[in-house]
């Protein structure tokens, strides 16, 4: 089955979002991201728009990423002649085709224009650009002028046609109708481009497919104009999870990549965004954390590991037992049964009152109804900690732990600092409590030399309890090793629990 191709334009469109406007080092960023996340084509803007475009173009050029480089295009001489300049193999040249966009803005006919894509198809191919063409409002373009203009041009050698709807007008069956109609006259492959205008972006992309285009564009985050274009990630994840199409896309680092686009963008991710929102495997309502905690397939469509999410039960006024002692016993509190239902009293009480409760509240709560003191519950502290690193020679690291209240220490090498360090943690408590680190996540949540970084680790002790951890850090060492040991303190504390009680 071919794979569908992943188009990105969130340095192009997604850039036009109103507010948003990135340096040219984010741009370089972000590809460097999207590259890795497995698309196909990169966006990267408009070279003739200013001296940062160019200079963007030019230093996500010289990255010699594995995605092919587009650059976007009127069809004019100058545009074509400032993508050449910014060594953009790849050229996306677009020209509106619909009767209002004729008449109203370009003032220009139809033949005009056929004559004038022709003309600068030629002049970018003579300069050995690949060609994808797009006819902008294609949706509200007369059908037989539609397919009159995509036959002519798509016969005058170029790799690729692209249908945007330009303003989102479509419905997914009048989407699959036109690609039909369109597939019908040319012979070379379609791709499509959908505006979310009425919140139909993704369906009428999938739409699109379904009827044979093989290719689209998207954003991350659905970034772009008004309402913006079609999500990544979730159109990814639907042809995946609803249509068995796949892409290339390494789908574990979606939420690592729409954090790094929403940081250096600065636009916030809603919470309840489908795939990517930190509400989206967040557990509340009681029925469901129960279900949840039994079986997560009971209410979530997929794991959030397949995605880079963490699964999350949230205190609040719809929790239910199952839920807050599961929290409480990642916090390393463990009520009896008559003080848990004391604490879901107290936090629905809190939401009556209009209030949320965070974990460090849930904590307080927790500590006044159990008379448990978490602070005095680490059983897992880090003493020391040094690594040797450096360009020719194996990383070394070696941790010293206090254990139980005894000390350990001990020392290995790795690929990296990290690796090492990691190793070296795990030699300790590996013999000591059989604690694996089973999952490890870095995510640098910001750009720059400084950047923070944020660890996410999995753990589990050899009955398969697992606990999942964070910690942020500019170093990239510490907050690995104080992500695990947060995770190994986790399952400690609850291994300790449960032979108090047995
Ligand atoms: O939405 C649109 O029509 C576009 C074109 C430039 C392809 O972004
Ligand atoms: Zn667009």
């Amino acid at each position: 089955m071919e794979k569908i191709r992943v188009f990105d334009t969130t340095l192009r469109d997604g850039e036009g979002t109103p507010g948003v406007a990135l340096t040219p080092e984010d741009k370089l960023i972000i590809a460097r991201h999207l590259d890795r996340l497995g698309v196909e084509a990169i966006e990267v803007g408009t070279p003739i728009t200013s001296k940062g475009e160019m200079k963007s173009a030019r230093s996500i050029i010289e990255e010699g990423l594995r995605a092919e480089i587009y650059a976007l295009g009127r069809i004019v001489k100058e545009d074509v002649d400032a993508i050449i300049k910014s060594n953009v193999k790849h050229i996306h040249l677009f020209i509106a085709t619909s009767d209002l966009h004729l008449k109203h803005k370009l003032k220009m006919s139809r033949e005009h224009v056929i004559q004038k894509s022709l003309e600068i198809i030629d002049y970018a191919k003579s300069h050995g650009l690949i060609v994808e063409f797009s006819a902008e409002d294609a949706t509200r373009t007369d059908l037989n002028f539609l397919k009159d203009f995509f036959k002519i041009i798509s016969e005058a050698g170029i790799r690729r046609i692209n249908i945007p709807d330009t303003v989102g007008v479509m419905t997914p069956s009048k989407m699959y109708k036109l690609v039909t109609e369109i597939k019908s006259v040319v012979r070379v492959p379609i791709s499509v481009h959908c505006h979310n205008d009425f919140g139909m972006a993704v369906a009428n992309s999938i739409a699109g497919v379904e009827a044979g285009a093989e290719q689209v564009h998207v954003t991350i985050n659905g970034l772009g104009e008004r309402a913006g274009n079609a999500s990544l990630e979730e159109v990814v994840l639907a042809l995946k999870m609803l249509y068995n199409k796949e892409t290339n896309i390494k789908t574990e680092s979606l939420y690592r990549t729409s954090q790094l686009v929403s940081k250096l963008t600065k636009v916030p991710i809603p919470l309840n965004k489908a795939i990517v929102g930190d509400n989206a495997f967040a557990h509340e309502v009681g029925i469901h954390t129960h279900g949840v905690l039994a079986s997560p397939l009971t209410y979530e469509p997929f794991s959030p590991e397949l995605v880079g999410q963490i699964r999350k039960i949230i205190p609040g006024k719809y929790s239910g037992k199952h839920g807050i002692k599961a929290e409480l016993e990642s916090l390393g509190l463990y009520p009896t049964d008559e003080q848990l239902g004391e604490i879901v009293r107290q936090v629905r009480a809190l939401g009556d009152k209009g209030k949320v409760v965070t974990d460090a509240e849930l904590m307080k709560i927790g500590k006044d109804f159990t008379g448990q003191n978490i602070d005095d519950k680490k059983l897992i502290e880090l003493i020391e900690l040094s690594v040797m690193t450096g360009t020719n020679m194996t990383s070394t690291a070696s941790v010293r732990i206090r254990l139980n209240g005894k000390e350990f220490s001990a020392a290995e090498t790795g690929v990296g600092p990290v690796d090492a360090a990691v190793r070296a943690i795990q030699k300790i408590t590996s013999n000591l409590v059989n604690v694996q680190l089973k999952e490890y996540r870095l995510e640098a949540l910001t750009g720059g030399s400084n950047a923070v970084a944020e660890v996410i680790v999995k753990v589990e002790d050899n009955i398969g309890n697992t606990f999942s951890a964070r910690s942020a850090n500019e170093d990239i060492v510490k907050a690995s090793v104080n992500a695990m040991i947060i995770g190994i303190n986790r399952i400690l504390l609850k291994k300790k629990m449960k032979n108090v009680k047995s």
